[in-house]
């Protein structure tokens, strides 16, 4: 299978370009500017691809690549920061570009030779998204200018002899017209990319690994949250080793109004070996006290590890066993991996190790798959739609859409507004455009008047996001009266709420989840 390389050099799209590269069928990771010649050597990219970045090349502490790296006969294409190192490297120079002269920042009106590969096809003018400070003062020898705007010369550059390409904007945003088909431009034409990735093969392949990786005895303990990513996990399981799959669903009681019970029906139908662990007391008794979202994260993801564990014991696990969850690329991007920040340690991040070491291994096969890869994956696999489409839930459930402490009066309040949210977006037909919609309780309390008596009560938020790979997304536009059938009925259904308000914020800034 072909591979393309994307050297993360700590800019803020740095995902966005690995689900461009992934939607014209080729696979690609993300990895560190660390990355050394020889790790790059044994990955064997058709082509690399160097992100954007913060930093200054010029300065001292810059990240830098090996200079080697431009001798593997690999092509290269480098967005903003990865141009400028590209040309600091080759001979070029970049120095901080002057104020209203060549620094842009925004939509800008940029021109193209459809000549260059790169651009081939694509109108020449056209708006791109531009980002940054700095400047090209020399083009290294050998490149030519592909591209221009009013204010700077080169914001694009080529040798296309050695296949080098650089651009100073962003193809990979939405906002730059074209972006998306100047990569797939990079990869078939300058690459010579074929498309090989594809969910059948990765389906395929997957199955195969797991039941060679588990061998003919093993038995597997997958935690299945009911959600899609391990859904479509127990799917592939189930093809793999069959009857030695056994799925345990750990209720950890902060699930939305009637979850547990649903799940344990929708799993009850296929013939898999299913368990269902109640354990809401064991989580709020952990949670007792605690307001801070990452600890809060981390004692769910630590509780869970050992209630899986002694589920996992009453089975006589041996070494020999695996344990298995559904943990997607977001997860272990957002949880702190290589240059990114941690955003969030997502749950499945944080078991503990003496849990892990009960095992054989941990398997996680679909840790390099975005939430819409796993989608095709379900599909592929024949999972129902409902399973398909489910929208996402995070591993901690509502302990973090209930902001401060969490406790069982608060979870049973915040599930029976969120239930009505969702009841009342699902009649209506805009809910086509709500990848994910929730109630959070945010801890915030208020004067409010219900009857003739004053009342002194908690703040409820609505939430709902438009995205395709929950990466990126921006808040949904509900119409009004969607909105005030909400209000209305969960101020008079559910006790203690007297405000609500809707969240107009898009990712970035905010996230989706409120922690
Ligand atoms: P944020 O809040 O980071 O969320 O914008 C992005 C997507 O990830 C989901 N999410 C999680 N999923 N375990 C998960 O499996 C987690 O700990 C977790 N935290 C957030 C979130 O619901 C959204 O879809």
């Amino acid at each position: 299978m072909q591979k393309v390389l994307i050297l993360d050099f700590g800019g803020q799209y740095n995902q966005l370009i690995a689900r461009r590269v992934r939607e014209c069928n080729v696979y690609c990771e993300v990895r560190p500017f660390t990355m050394t010649l020889a790790e790059i050597r044994e990955y064997d990219p058709i082509g690399i691809i160097f992100t954007g970045g913060p930093n200054s090349v010029y300065l001292a502490d810059a990240p830098q690549v090996d200079p080697g790296v431009f001798e593997l006969g690999v092509p290269v294409l480098g967005i903003c920061y990865g141009c400028q190192l590209m040309a600091h490297h080759l001979g070029g120079q970049v120095t901080a570009a002057q104020e209203d002269t060549a620094r842009e920042y925004g939509k800008t009106e940029t021109f193209y030779d459809t000549n260059c590969k790169l651009f081939r096809g694509l109108p020449a003018q056209g708006i791109s998204w531009m980002s940054h400070g700095d400047y090209m003062a020399r083009v290294p020898q050998g490149f030519s200018l592909v591209g221009h705007t009013e204010a700077c010369p080169n914001v694009a550059i080529a040798d296309e002899e050695r296949g080098f390409y650089g651009v100073q904007f962003h193809p990979e945003v939405n906002h730059t017209q074209h972006g998306a088909d100047m990569l797939r431009n990079f990869m078939n034409l300058v690459c010579g990319a074929v498309g090989d990735w594809t969910m059948e093969g990765f389906c395929k392949k997957t199955v195969a690994w797991l039941s060679d990786t588990i061998g003919p005895k093993g038995r597997v303990l997958l935690a299945l949250s009911g959600g899609v990513d391990s859904s479509v996990l127990a799917a592939l399981l189930a093809e793999a080793v069959g009857s030695r799959l056994t799925c345990v669903f750990v209720d950890h009681g902060c699930m939305r109004k009637n979850e547990g019970d649903e799940v344990e029906a929708a799993f009850a139908k296929w013939n898999i070996h299913f368990v269902r662990v109640n354990a809401q007391e064991r989580f709020l008794g952990k949670l007792k006290g605690v307001t801070d979202p990452q600890e809060k994260r981390r004692i769910i993801g630590a509780e869970f590890g050992y209630v899986f564990l002694d589920e996992a014991l009453k089975f006589g696990i041996t070494k020999e066993d695996f344990f298995a969850q559904g943990t997607i690329y977001p997860d272990v991007i957002e949880s702190g991996k290589g240059d990114a920040a941690v955003i969030k340690s997502h749950h499945n991040k944080l078991l503990p190790r003496e849990v892990i070491e009960q095992f054989k291994a941990v398997l996680e096969p679909l840790d390099h798959l975005f939430k819409d890869e796993i989608r095709q994956l379900g599909k592929e696999l024949g999972l129902p739609d409902y399973l398909v489409h489910r929208q996402p839930f995070p591993g901690p459930g509502l302990a973090v859409r209930i902001l401060g402490e969490v406790t069982a009066e608060k979870v049973k309040i915040l599930q029976d507004a969120d239930y009505i949210f969702r009841e009342e977006l699902e009649k209506s037909p805009c809910v086509k455009d709500c990848s994910q919609y929730f109630a959070v309780l945010t801890n915030a309390r208020s004067v409010g008047v219900m009857g003739d008596g004053r009342t002194y009560d908690n703040t409820l938020a609505l939430r709902s996001v438009t995205t395709s790979d929950f990466m990126t997304a921006d808040w949904t536009r509900i119409p009004y009266d969607v909105l005030d059938r909400v209000s209305v009925r969960i101020v008079n259904e559910v006790p203690h709420i007297n405000r609500i308000v809707y969240d107009i914020t898009s990712k970035p800034p905010a996230t989706i989840e409120w922690e």
